[in-house]
């Protein structure tokens, strides 16, 4: 007997994570974030915030704790009193403003293309 096999295309699934990515329009600000995060946080974090060799939870979008630091202030205070992990004074306040813009505008706290000033921070929530 002979039987006909159908080999249909199961849908490719795509994990779709949203990035301010560089082709897309951004802020220097978040630009600025992007770089340092390639070179600062990826390797523990993933060139994605989704998981790397540091540690295995996002830290933004999905399944990301990020809205436990309430507000824009929190996740700058976080960044700059722990990270990076290894060495936390690395970087200027300047650079981790820049990060957390990455991060927030990465999370869509912010749009890539806004500018995270210091003054406002804490009354942009994150949720
Ligand atoms: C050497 C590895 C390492 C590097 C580099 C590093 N991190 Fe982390 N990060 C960790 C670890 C480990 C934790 C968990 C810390 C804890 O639980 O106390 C963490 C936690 C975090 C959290 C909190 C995550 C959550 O789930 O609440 C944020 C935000 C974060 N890191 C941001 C950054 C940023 C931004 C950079 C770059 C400036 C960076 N990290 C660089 C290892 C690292």
């Amino acid at each position: 007997m002979r039987s006909l096999v159908f080999a249909a295309l199961a849908g490719v699934t795509v994990a779709f994570v949203s990035l301010a990515s560089a082709d897309a329009p951004r802020s220097q600000q978040v630009g600025h974030g992007a770089r340092l995060f390639a070179d600062y946080c990826a390797a523990c974090h993933g060139d994605d915030g989704r998981a790397g060799a540091g540690y295995q939870t996002p830290i933004w979008g999905q399944g990301a704790k990020i809205a436990r630091f309430e507000n824009a202030m929190g996740l700058f205070e976080y960044n700059q009193m722990m990270m990076p992990f290894d060495d936390p004074t690395k970087l200027s306040d300047e650079d981790k403003w820049a990060i957390s813009a990455y991060m927030l505008a990465n999370h869509g706290t912010i749009a890539p293309t806004a500018e995270l000033a210091p003054a406002a921070a804490a009354a942009i929530a994150i949720k």
